[in-house]
């Protein structure tokens, strides 16, 4: 049986389907940039079909991404994907992934078809993605709930039609491991061709089961599993990149296969896609949660001091936490700055990104005085949303005494000029927002708030996010500053440049 375990990443698809993760182009590419340093095999980059900027951000994560396949959603029809087919066209290496409902309830209640008319259908969008590429994906939509029967003869015909991975999602998250592991041996066992092709699966985590399911289908022959980074995706989330990865890598007696991912890019990759999110990673959360290495109990402690393997079963440092290394300081140079930021995988694409970035990094240094990883990342999330901005803080002023009412003041720069505006409210950072929509005046609803320490001490900067929505539109703002509400305007104006930009879009599937 091959050993190897195909990493398809559906962050950017899955994940983004998750009320509020919406990205814009851009921080898809990021993140796609990390997936790829993480050497996922598969980037699903979004569904071309769904709108323009969907489009284009297939498109865009095509032409930067070289060494994983690139790949877009497309349903079973022909507009979906010829969509598909030209967002990929830059791909090194591109893939169609198209779908088809092929339960009962499904194909009655949601497609209103027969299921001769769907087998129809699926083979069909087969021929249309083979004048895009060789690499077809097919999957049925809530196979988890469909007939065995069923599944073979659909399976059968799109691998004749010439699909070359079939993808057994369990869409509603209702399968229970053992039984779904059966599913996975019989259909390989009965589907004549299934040796041709790569079998795979994309399991939700309803019922909190999407890992084991997965993880139980890779042991009865899977070899490929779709995943998202920290677990995100449609309501309780897809499989956890992260989880899956690790599992089979430390129990590879048990799954007999590996996959090729460095591990070490995990925690970035967690970290990235919390801060663009803005969904937290709870602390206990298997592998990125902040205490997934923590010894709390002396008895553990005492174990771990005398030899690691008593408590641990992997080592932080292979998926890539860092023991909050200093890395630079004030007398630190542009060149230690480039080549830090180069080690860390930040790309800078001008001269003059450089210069403002360095420029930036030494006014934190002077607030600061140890600058870590997770600092001079922060500081260059900042960084590659400034070109675009409309509204700018230039300065601003708070006061907040017990007993009185917080009241803060704030001069922006709006587009080409400046505004000055004060307002009070219930805390500083309420306040903040008022004195800032005294000038906006976005009509936007804030949906979320919060706030994380980047580092630890009481001179850590804090990274705050905050999304707000308008007309449909969800987006996400972040920013970091030592002084949580000058962070908290910051985010609140990064927010407000997305809506202004109109650079966001709706949740694909909303
Ligand atoms: O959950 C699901 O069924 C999906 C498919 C489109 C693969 O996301
Ligand atoms: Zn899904």
């Amino acid at each position: 049986m091959n050993d190897q375990l195909i990493i398809f990443d559906t962050t950017l698809r899955d994940g983004e389907q998750s009320p509020g993760a919406s990205m814009t182009r851009d921080e898809k590419l990021r993140i796609a940039r990390q997936l790829e340093r993480m050497k996922v095999n598969v980037i699903e980059a979004g569904f071309a079909a769904a709108s323009n900027g969907d489009f284009d951000a297939v498109k865009a994560v095509a032409e930067a991404i070289r060494e994983s396949t690139v790949c877009s959603l497309a349903r079973a029809n022909e507009n979906d994907i010829r969509r598909a087919g030209e967002a990929i066209r830059p791909a090194a290496s591109g893939r169609i992934h198209t779908f088809i409902a092929t339960s009962p309830i499904h194909m009655e209640k949601k497609l209103r078809m027969t299921p001769d008319q769907v087998v129809e259908q699926a083979v069909r969008a087969i021929g249309w993605a083979k004048e895009y590429t060789d690499d077809i994906e097919f999957s049925a939509e809530d196979a988890g709930r469909s007939e065995i029967d069923f599944l073979c003869r659909i399976f059968e015909a799109v691998i004749k039609a010439g699909a070359t991975t079939i993808n057994v999602p369990d869409t509603v998250g209702y399968n229970v491991p053992e039984q779904f592991a059966d599913t996975i041996r019989s259909l390989i066992e009965r589907v004549p061709g299934a040796d041709k092709v790569v079998w795979s699966v994309h399991c939700h985590n309803d019922l909190g089961l999407a890992v084991a399911n997965s993880l139980a289908a890779v042991r009865a022959g899977a070899r490929q599993v779709e995943c998202t980074v920290n677990g995100l995706g449609e309501r309780a989330g897809n499989a956890s990149l992260e989880e899956i990865v690790m599992a089979v890598r430390t129990r590879k007696d048990v799954f007999l296969c590996d996959t090729r991912v460095d591990t070490t890019q995990i925690v970035p990759a967690s970290k990235l896609v919390s801060g663009i999110t803005g969904f937290p990673v709870q602390p206990n959360k298997a592998i990125v949660g902040a205490n997934a290495f923590a010894h709390e109990s002396g008895i553990h402690q005492d174990g771990v001091l005398k030899h690691r393997e008593t408590y641990e079963i992997m080592r932080a440092e292979d998926v890539g936490w860092t023991t909050n290394k200093l890395v630079m300081g004030k007398h630190s140079g542009r060149n230690a700055f480039r080549s830090r930021l180069q080690e860390l995988g930040v790309e800078i694409t001008s001269e003059e990104q450089l210069n403002h970035a360095f420029a930036r990094f030494k006014e934190l240094a002077d607030k600061k005085h140890e600058i870590f990883d997770e600092d001079l990342q922060a500081l260059m999330s900042d960084e590659s949303s400034e070109p675009k901005e409309h509204f700018r803080l230039l300065s601003s002023s708070f006061h907040s005494e017990t007993g009185e009412t917080p009241c803060a003041r704030v001069t922006l720069a709006v587009g080409g000029s400046e505004a000055k505006a004060e307002s009070c409210g219930s805390g500083p950072v309420d306040a903040a927002f008022k004195a800032i929509e005294v000038v906006a005046n976005s009509g936007t609803e804030l949906l979320l708030y919060s706030v994380n320490a980047i580092t630890t001490g009481t001179d850590a900067q804090g990274e705050v996010t905050v999304r707000l929505s308008k007309d449909g539109r969800v987006v996400n703002g972040q920013g970091a500053d030592t002084d949580i509400i000058v962070a908290s305007a910051k985010a609140y104006l990064n927010a407000l440049n997305k809506i202004q930009a109109g650079t966001e879009k709706m949740n694909p599937q909303v």
